[in-house]
């Protein structure tokens, strides 16, 4: 017989505290120190300027949470990194993802204290709380933060976008547009799995250097090129696939409709529109995941939301395109496609 235990809503109320001590790991560059090597707690301790304090419940609590892992016991033990570690969040691993947990300490950890007030008042609570003004230009006045951002972006987008290049049939189409597209990654993910292929990474003119520069370090620059735009005030470029990470759900309903509008006008007909996003799922129950990014959007943008393959399906309807499916990709995340 099941007991019904308090259990899990203690794990979920104090969940915070797994959180920000991961969080402070990456953002202390604890995975990198460590890298493929081992050290004993002082020694870790030493390396990363932590008070004496620090050490041993630092890293054993890392330990405990399977981050790291603890050859022996005492202060001879040697701390290592975990495999998901090793692979995810030391920076000299090409799959690195910590520039997403990074921004979380940096940014969502400190906004999401004013949840209530979101909730409350329907308005940010981000950096653009007391001083106004568009979020991206306020993230993006600050070179460390854009940096931050789109490296951020890129760590929890790429699993996503290789999972589309992989699923979703690029055979009947040669050219695509990413709309929003920071550092090019969708592109460079498409244009390496489909040697027909050839994209473009459009976005806002300060990421443009910053796309250029991957682009060309990839060795990619044949196929994939980058373009300047401003999507709330100029036509998509034209293609055969337009796509859009991670875009509709940073804005209210009138620009998500706008910008569905402008992929209509900007697709020959067949062509596809391709949004990649944690989407809800139709019944609003289980994607947790998608669910809570669209308490993050309230956070961020205070009327934005992320949105489910049908609210997707009936706009896009409303635009004139003839249909639209959904692919799942890697875990909480999924493309819905609208075929003109
Ligand atoms: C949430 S990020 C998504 C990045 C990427 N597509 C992904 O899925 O990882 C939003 C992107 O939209 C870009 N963006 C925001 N406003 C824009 C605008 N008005 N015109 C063009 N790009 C814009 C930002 O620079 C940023 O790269």
């Amino acid at each position: 017989m099941d007991v019904l235990t308090p259990n899990r809503i203690i794990r979920m109320g104090m969940g915070h505290w797994p959180a920000r001590t991961l969080q402070t790991a990456i953002k202390f560059g604890l995975f990198t120190v460590l890298g493929p090597g081992g050290m004993t707690g002082e020694q870790l301790r030493g390396a990363l300027d932590l008070a004496q304090r620090a050490n041993p419940d630092f890293f054993d609590a890392l330990v405990a949470l399977g981050m790291l892992d603890r050859e022996g016991d005492g202060p001879l033990a040697i701390y290592s990194n975990s495999k998901e570690a090793a692979a995810f969040l030391d920076k000299a691993s090409p799959t690195y993802i910590g520039g997403f947990l990074e921004m979380n300490h940096d940014r969502f950890y400190p906004f999401w204290v004013d949840l209530g007030a979101a909730l409350k008042t329907g308005k940010p609570q981000n950096e653009t709380k007391h001083r106004g003004g568009p979020v991206f230009d306020t993230i993006y006045a600050d070179p460390e933060r854009l940096e931050q951002f789109l490296a951020a972006m890129s760590g929890v987008s790429t699993g996503n976008f290789q999972a589309l290049a992989a699923k979703f049939d690029f055979a009947p189409y040669t050219t695509l547009c990413d709309i929003g597209g920071a550092e090019g990654i969708l592109s460079m993910m498409v244009a390496r799995a489909h040697p027909h292929m050839r994209c473009t990474s459009a976005d806002l003119p300060v990421v443009w250097p910053i796309a250029q520069k991957k682009i060309a370090a990839a060795g990619l620059s044949d196929r994939v090129g980058t373009a300047v735009i401003d999507f709330l005030n100029d036509p998509l470029p034209r293609a055969d696939v337009i796509t859009m990470g991670m875009i509709l759900h940073d804005w209210n309903l009138e620009t998500k409709r706008m910008l569905i509008a402008k992929a209509y006008e900007a697709l020959p007909p067949g062509g596809a529109f391709i949004v990649v996003e944690q989407l809800i799922d139709d019944a609003r129950r289980h994607n947790i995941s998608g669910l809570l990014m669209s308490l993050n959007m309230l956070i961020e943008f205070g009327d934005a939301s992320d949105y489910t393959g049908a609210d997707f399906n009936a706009w896009c309807l409303d635009a004139g395109f003839t249909r639209s499916e959904v692919l799942p990709l890697a875990g909480p995340t999924s493309a819905a496609i609208a075929y003109k």
